[in-house]
Formats: C-alpha cells, sequence, structure tokens
C-alpha cells in the first residue's frame, strides 16, 4: 500500500490487521482494523503514532512511508499520543534506526514508555496547549484527553489544515483497502463503519464514555476540518458525523440506548431452550428491533455492542450447582467491566434442581442500575405456562422499554 494523502505535507501510513487475531488479546475482528500513523512534513518531519511490531506490519510501514515524496529522509520528532502497544510496540525498533528522534508525549505517558520500553532519552512533556513548530507553517498542538482509552492519552492538531489526530478516539474496526476518507463510502460502506465503529466502542472504550463525553467537550472550540483516528476511516466531509455517533455512543451508558432489545441465551439440556421461541413471539409481535445471541456460540465481544446499544436485554440462563450458567457468567460479568448499564432487563430459566442463578445474578447487577421486569423461573422442564408467561413478559419488557425512552426523548414520540 502507498501513503494516503490527507492536506498538503500530511499524510496516513494505514496498515492492517487481518481477522485471525485477536485485538487486545480477546476481541475477535471478523473484518480486522487498520492501524493508522501519520506524517506531518514542516521544515521538519513529525510521525504521528507508530504500528504494532507484529508479522510483516513494519514492512509495510516502511514502503508506505517511502512512497512519501518527502524533502528529507530523516524523521525528526515522534508524537505520541496514546502508549498501547498496538500503537507503540514497533517503537525500540525506530529509535535504533532514529537514534536522535525526539519524542513528544504527555507525562503519564513518560512514566508508561520507561515501564514498557525502558525509554527515558529525548523526551519532551506536553499538555494541553502546548505546540510543536515544525515550520512552514505546521503547528502541533496537543490536548490531553484523558482515558480515551488509557490515562495518558492526547490528542495532536495540526493548526493549518485543521486535522485532529485523534489516536483511538473516533475509530473502528475494519481494515482500510483503497477506501480511506468516509467521502468514499458508498451507502452500504458506511453502514458497515457505523456498525464496526460500534463493535469497537463497545469492546474498547464503552468504560471510559464519560471521559468521551469531557474529550468531545475539549475539542469543541477547535475548527476542526478532518478527523484523522488511528483506527479506521478517515472523516473529511463530515467530521461532525463520527463525534456524532461517539457522542450516542457514549450516551447509552446513561440511558436510554436504542429503542431496542438484545435477547442471550444459553441453555444446558434444552430446557432453558424451550423457551426462547416464546420470548421471540413476544418481541416480535410488538414490532421492537431483537438482536439474538447464544451463548457460548457467540462471543462476548459481539454481543457487547447489540447490549450497548439496546435499551432492553432479556437473558435466558439456567442454573448451574447452584449459581449462574458459567458462560453467562462470563458474558454478565463483561457487561459489569464495561459498565453496559441503564437497562430494562427480564431474565429467564430453568432452576435446575435447586435455583440460585437469580440470586447471583441480583448480586452481580446491584450496582449496574438495571430495572427489572419480574423473572420467569421453573424447575427442570418448562411448561405451558411458562411459554405464556415469556410471551407476556417480553411484551412488557418492550413496554418498558418504550415508556423509557420515550419520555427521555418525547421529540422522537
Ligand atoms: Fe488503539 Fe488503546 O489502542
Amino acid at each position: 500500500m502507498k501513503a494516503v494523502k490527507i492536506a498538503d505535507g500530511i499524510h496516513c501510513l494505514p496498515v492492517n490487521l487481518e481477522s485471525y487475531q485477536l485485538f487486545e488479546g480477546m476481541w475477535p475482528m471478523p473484518h480486522g482494523i487498520s492501524i493508522n500513523a501519520y506524517v506531518v512534513e514542516g521544515d521538519k518531519t513529525a510521525l504521528i503514532d507508530l504500528i504494532e511490531d507484529t508479522d510483516d506490519k513494519p514492512a509495510d510501514f516502511q514502503d508506505e512511508l517511502h512512497s512519501i515524496p518527502l524533502n528529507e529522509r530523516t524523521i525528526d520528532y515522534l508524537v505520541i499520543n496514546h502508549m498501547e502497544p498496538d500503537h507503540t510496540s514497533w517503537l525500540p525498533k525506530l529509535i535504533e534506526e532514529n537514534p536522535n528522534l525526539q519524542i513528544y508525549l504527555t507525562k503519564k505517558a513518560a512514566g508508561v514508555l520507561k515501564s514498557f520500553f525502558g525509554i527515558e532519552k529525548n523526551l519532551h512533556l506536553v499538555g494541553t496547549g502546548d505546540s510543536l513548530d515544525l515550520g512552514q507553517g505546521k503547528v502541533l498542538r496537543f490536548y490531553e484527553t484523558p482515558n480515551i482509552h488509557w490515562p495518558e492519552t492526547m490528542m495532536t492538531f495540526e493548526e493549518s489544515s485543521g486535522v485532529l489526530f485523534s489516536c483511538d478516539a473516533f475509530g473502528s474496526y475494519g481494515t482500510l483497502d483503497g477506501v480511506y476518507f468516509d467521502d468514499q463510502l458508498s451507502a452500504e460502506q458506511q453502514v458497515f463503519f457505523h456498525n464496526e465503529a460500534l463493535r469497537y466502542y463497545a469492546n474498547i472504550v464503552a468504560s471510559f464514555s464519560t471521559f468521551v463525553i469531557k474529550g468531545i467537550e475539549t475539542l469543541s472550540g477547535l475548527d476542526l476540518k478532518v478527523i484523522a483516528p488511528s483506527h479506521g476511516i478517515i472523516w473529511r466531509e463530515n467530521p461532525q458525523a463520527i463525534i456524532d455517533s461517539y457522542t450516542h455512543f457514549a450516551s447509552y451508558m446513561n440511558g436510554p440506548a436504542e429503542p431496542e432489545i438484545t435477547l442471550i441465551w444459553s441453555s444446558m439440556y434444552g430446557n432453558t431452550g424451550k423457551v426462547v421461541d416464546s420470548i421471540i413471539e413476544g418481541v416480535r409481535s410488538t414490532g421492537m428491533t431483537l438482536h439474538v445471541h447464544r451463548v457460548p456460540e457467540d462471543h462476548v465481544g459481539i454481543i457487547l455492542a447489540s447490549a450497548w446499544r439496546s435499551s432492553g436485554i432479556i437473558i435466558g440462563m439456567p442454573t448451574y450447582e447452584y449459581e449462574m450458567f458459567p458462560p453467562m457468567a462470563w458474558v454478565l460479568d463483561m457487561f459489569r467491566r464495561k459498565k453496559v448499564w441503564n437497562k430494562k432487563v427480564l431474565r429467564f430459566g430453568s432452576a435446575g434442581w435447586s435455583g440460585g442463578a437469580q440470586r447471583e445474578l441480583d448480586r452481580l447487577t446491584e450496582k449496574l442500575k438495571w430495572e427489572f421486569v419480574e423473572p420467569i423461573e421453573w424447575f427442570g422442564a418448562p411448561g405451558a405456562e411458562e411459554k405464556a408467561r415469556a410471551k407476556s413478559q417480553s411484551q412488557a419488557l418492550v413496554q418498558l422499554v418504550r415508556d423509557q425512552y420515550f419520555s427521555d426523548t418525547p421529540e422522537k414520540g
């Protein structure tokens, strides 16, 4: 791949990680992800963020770098917006090639840099409002945006072009292959990248939604013309679109999210599974959008995106050895970690011979601000009564979702 020109003297160097890798060692990426570094050239040349040192990606990166007609081949500066290794693990090798490289980063990032790589030389600590003048009108100004996505994170704004290098913020899953900008997307690709942005957000950023809102406020005074994230599409025609998407995604934490239901169900011997059709029938009879996932067949990384966007969650889960069915416990614990808060919830499931799943669920979700409708639980196999209640309780949940959604957003009523 060649470098992608964004503006005079500004290029993107995207490399793609393919779908067989797990992002952060745990998140499936069925459509891969791009890692975008950037080059800004004035009299001096700066790299903004780097790439992961994996497979042949550094070679791809070098090829892209050499495709830019730089006046000088020397890289003078590196700006580190964020220390996570997907953007920094190749840094020791870059320093071997450029021992005089001057590095600009926040004070917290310097601490992380030392602990990850033992690097302490040629560091320049910067904070909000500090700048780096590259000459020829190119000025990089820095804005600390902690916890999007780690505590040390900042963003970098090139003032003459209005390009914001936002690192993880405003990013998405999905590789870049011939299409790099929002104005190049077909209608189908727009939907694709919106969904990939949501899943990326739910997996990576969701826990820090409060900081996303603060970060967006920090940027509100800038004359933004382009948003250039370190993952996914570059937004040059309508940068406000991805800001609006992220504002929406962040708002889901406190609710209401979308007026949709996510059903997540599991079953050991089919007794909990026998009620699933009645649940689906109940929700579909109302016309509300329903997302269905089975556990453990579906990965929690995929389920998180549906759950994050849905105001209502239905949990089909049997008791297992006096507690929650373990694969479902893993999903629900991830909901706790990722702050899947403020949901309307129904649970159904077999109590086995003892019950216990509901008790553990109540304990686990104490701090999630979930509002439950009365659960449906039975010993052994379900009968006609449980199936009928499953249908009516699903409809009751839909009504609760609608009541909340249209009371909080009356303009949509
Ligand atoms: Fe793309 Fe938080 O690293």
